[in-house]
């Protein structure tokens, strides 16, 4: 690991980071289950003797979870980004460092927060193993805070965590812990840094049709659903709240600019966003021009691929399953201008 606290802001800095500890700034008690965390054990244990991708076949029988953690192609956003040899990078939930060794290999450095202890862990040696030391691992974001210095990266990776990150925040509006991550993550990129956040559509074409969602205890229409009646209904089934809070397309993009980012992009990940083949700028001419092109499947599943091809191509960013951001912090005055992104 590259032990480089540097990037921590003073007042966050952990207790007692002994060496090759990873530094923990969890503000709460763990919720995971106990199985939950026996099993990360487990995969750790086995990791460390046996190497990282073994463990993970060994240890979750489920193949589709498996390809989640693995497939290469899921990181096919890292082309959209301006990532290159000096850039300071930051992940927000990397999970079991699924793309954490891919951006070590393109930037000069790769910060990652994950909010599971056992997963950080993994995430680290499945680096360390691959022979990368510019990866440096943290606990903690429970709070939709960041224990890191102002103006500390060029570039801040979110990549389905929005969803979900204020989950742990029982007696706060999800709403209200996401916004303050999304100030957190622009107090953290340098003027003229980067933001890549993807997220699911509140008004996704799936749950319009009536497609049960996981945020919602699987609540038919679920986010989908004035915020009041899904509420209601939830509260009938005996939850306090939503596990998970969606937006639509154009609500994010406000919070993004309320945030302090602009030159906000979007894309369109086709079929969908865990597994796309193709990342679509989401204004009409690009969403024509792919379009036409042969070889766009636009939804997963016959159904949904033929309704989305009826959508006029300037809705189209309206029922996507996932919204897909690339925003600015606006360079200093002065300054010379952000670096250009890549054109998809
Ligand atoms: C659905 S997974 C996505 C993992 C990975 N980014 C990907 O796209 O494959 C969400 C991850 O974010 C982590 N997470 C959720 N809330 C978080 C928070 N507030 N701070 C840091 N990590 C968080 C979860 O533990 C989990 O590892």
């Amino acid at each position: 690991m590259m032990n480089d606290q540097s990037k921590y802001a003073p007042r966050e800095q952990p207790s007692d980071p002994a060496a090759g500890e990873i530094p923990n700034f969890l503000r709460f008690a763990s919720v995971e289950d106990a199985e939950g965390v026996a099993r990360l054990a487990l995969l750790n244990e086995r990791a460390r003797a046996g190497g990282w991708r073994q463990a993970l076949e060994a240890t979750y029988q489920d193949a589709e979870f498996v390809r989640y953690v693995t497939q290469l192609d899921r990181a096919a956003f890292l082309d959209l980004l301006p990532i290159d040899a000096s850039s300071e990078m930051l992940e927000i939930g990397p999970g079991l460092g699924q793309f954490t060794a891919l951006m070590a290999r393109r930037a000069r450095s790769v910060h990652a927060l994950e909010v599971v202890p056992g997963q950080a862990e993994f995430a680290l040696t499945r680096c360390q193993q691959q022979g990368l030391t510019n990866v440096e691992l943290a606990v903690g974001g429970d709070d939709c805070r960041l224990p890191y210095r102002d103006q500390a990266f060029d570039l801040v990776v979110l990549n389905l965590v929005f969803e979900w990150c204020g989950s742990r925040l029982e007696n706060e509006p999800h709403e209200v812990a996401q916004k303050r991550l999304l100030s957190e993550m622009a107090r953290v990129l340098k003027p003229g840094g980067a933001l890549y956040l993807t997220t699911k559509n509140r008004y996704a074409m799936r749950l319009l049709r009536g497609g049960r969602d996981e945020h919602q205890f699987d609540l038919r229409f679920g986010s989908a659903l004035p915020r009041a009646l899904s509420a209601r209904l939830l509260r009938r089934r005996g939850h306090r709240r939503a596990m998970g809070m969606l937006y639509s397309h154009d609500r994010l993009a406000a919070m993004l600019r309320e945030a302090g980012l602009t030159t906000l992009r979007s894309y369109w990940a086709a079929p969908e966003m865990r597994y796309p083949t193709h990342y679509i700028a989401t204004d009409a001419q690009s969403v024509r021009a792919a379009r036409a092109k042969p070889g766009l499947v636009q939804a997963s599943g016959r159904l949904a691929n033929w309704l989305t091809s009826l959508v006029p191509a300037r809705w189209v960013r309206h029922v996507i399953p996932g919204l897909a951001f690339l925003a600015l912090k606006p360079a200093a005055e002065g300054a010379p201008s952000a670096r250009a992104t890549p054109t998809p």
